[in-house]
């Protein structure tokens, strides 16, 4: 683990994830995440977890990012920083790490927390020998 000050953190991605951290929508839990990815073509897309009072209807933050990411026709993430309050930063769930490597296999990736401690890490090294279905898919 590094801080802030030693790390070379994307500062506009770490903005978007504060950003969208502060509109998480988590009642139950009382866990806010807020991510926020760059894809190849340099657009920011931010996401944050949304609750639901049915529990498994829940939507992960970093999910939330690529579905706003792929809903603007993009495919693929080169980095990724993930914002929370936890100590040491949280890392995203087995879940969001497949969907992730999805569209990012090669994307790095930025945990960060409000006390400036930061894990920099991949998503291959985050989910190595992932499920890929292989390059039929479209
Ligand atoms: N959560 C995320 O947003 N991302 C993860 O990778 C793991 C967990 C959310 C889901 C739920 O709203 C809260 O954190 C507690 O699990």
């Amino acid at each position: 683990m590094t801080t802030l000050e030693a790390a070379p953190v994307p500062a506009d991605l770490l903005q978007a994830a504060r950003e969208a951290w502060a509109n998480a929508y988590a009642p139950y839990s009382s866990f806010q995440v807020g991510a926020a990815l760059r894809t190849k073509d340099g657009t920011v897309h931010a996401g944050a977890n949304v609750e639901n009072g049915s529990f498994g209807l829940s939507r992960c933050a970093e999910q939330s990012a690529v579905q706003a990411m792929a809903t603007s026709g993009e495919r693929v993430i080169i980095e990724v920083v993930v914002f929370t309050e936890a100590s040491p930063p949280a890392s995203p769930c087995g879940a969001c790490r497949q969907v992730l490597s999805e569209f990012g296999k090669d994307a790095r990736v930025w945990l960060v927390n409000s006390q400036a401690e930061v894990i920099e890490t991949s998503v291959r090294e985050l989910l190595p020998l992932g499920f890929d279905f292989g390059e039929s898919a479209g």
